[in-house]
């Protein structure tokens, strides 16, 4: 390994300062070229016969900067090109236009140097020797990777307590469950202590106990190394335990780049309240928004008969919680009560669905 690349003594990567520009994406593109499709079985054979090809612009246009340690959410919805940006950042393809800086390091360019400091995990599928014990396949890596026999054992001795790897370190990958296996990538792809760390859908199919594990790992390598993390999924968990900042994408275009407080401000307008009443039926055909001098979609309600729940949805800058409950209790007997802010899967899910309206911005 050259230098110090890890720190072990002192526990952080040596020269690795929070604030420091990691990466650097100016006005990246990717057009992928593919045979036309025409429709139907006829269409098909016309298909493999035909010259006649299509555009595809998998990525528009986008710039972004990330620090040294920084933890950033890079999240849209299927085909949004979230996988095709993180191949561009780690090498795998070269953009059609625009620039990508890793660590001062073009990825497409210096393959290889780039190698050294990144470590991937893509979450569909596994990067290590499907047949081979995992322990091999670590051996195999501290050799590709220069890894020094005593960064090797230190960096081991970390990721066993984090990953709790030597509980299957010893069987064939192929052997290993989901929720191994995700964790055996995520060893991997640390052993030589990557600046940046790339995940591609890291959770995906795996349980609420493992999810959690990997969470924690993240954020414990996070913590120690100032490692910086781009994430990609479609847990809403993930981003609201591990990341400061997001950045949404939507058809190959950035749509959104800024901080999840800001976000939840600025779209978390609607607030629900949740009762427990006695006798729901008593709330049958109740016109709430009428009763409280608001539009229909200011606020709305469902009734559970069967659990005797009502929820009142409004937006908090038009009506109050005690408005709310005075009017239902106005009605019935409310016997308990929770309010909830708007969950960020509803946000995300609206910013999907309405794009963004005036004045969002974050960074740019
Ligand atoms: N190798 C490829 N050839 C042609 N089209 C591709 C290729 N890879 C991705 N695409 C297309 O580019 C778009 C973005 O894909 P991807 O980056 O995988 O999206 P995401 O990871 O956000 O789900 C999709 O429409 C996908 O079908
Ligand atoms: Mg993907």
């Amino acid at each position: 390994m050259k230098e110090s690349h890890f720190q072990t003594l002192i526990g952080t990567r040596a020269g690795a300062r929070r604030g420091v520009c990691m990466i650097e994406v100016n006005h990246i593109s990717k057009d992928f070229v593919a045979p036309k499709k025409y429709p139907g079985l006829s269409g098909a054979i016309k298909g493999l016969f035909s010259m006649e090809k299509v555009v595809k612009t998998a990525v528009d246009d986008i710039s972004f900067t990330i620090d040294t340690g920084e933890v950033v959410g890079y999240i849209g919805s299927n085909g949004a090109g979230k996988s095709t940006t993180i191949k561009m950042m780690t090498g795998i393809l070269t953009p059609t236009k625009g620039t990508c800086t890793v660590a001062g390091i073009n990825p497409s360019r210096n393959r290889k140097e780039n190698a050294q400091n990144i470590g991937v995990v893509f979450g569909q599928r596994t990067q290590l020797w499907w047949d081979l014990p995992l322990s091999e396949s670590f051996t195999i890596l501290k050799e590709i990777y220069n890894v020094s026999d005593v960064d090797y054992a230190s960096q081991m001795e970390f990721l066993n307590r984090v990953l709790e790897l030597s509980d299957f370190f010893d069987r064939p990958v192929r052997t290993l469950s989901l929720g191994q296996r995700m964790r055996a990538d995520l060893g991997a792809a640390l052993l030589h202590n990557p600046k940046v760390l790339y995940l591609d859908e890291p959770t995906i199919g795996l349980d609420l106990v493992v999810k959690d594990n990997i969470r924690q790992a993240i954020r414990e390598i996070n913590e120690k190394y100032q490692t910086t993390v781009i994430l990609t999924t479609h847990d809403i968990g993930d981003i609201e335990e591990l990341c400061s900042r997001i950045i949404i994408i939507d058809e190959g275009k950035k749509i959104y780049d800024g901080s999840l407080a800001d976000l939840k401000d600025t779209y978390g307008t609607k607030r629900k309240v949740s009762m427990e009443v006695k006798q729901p039926e008593k709330l049958r055909g109740l016109c709430i928004h009428e009763m409280l001098g608001v539009k229909s979609d200011e606020c709305t309600m469902e009734l559970d008969y069967k659990n005797s729940m009502l929820s009142v949805t409004f937006d908090k800058h038009k009506l109050q919680v005690p408005q709310v409950l005075s009017a239902v209790m106005g009605v019935a007997e409310v016997k308990d009560v929770q309010i909830q802010e708007t969950e960020l899967a509803e946000i995300v899910k609206e910013i999907y669905n309405h794009g963004l309206s005036e004045g969002i911005g974050g960074r740019s």
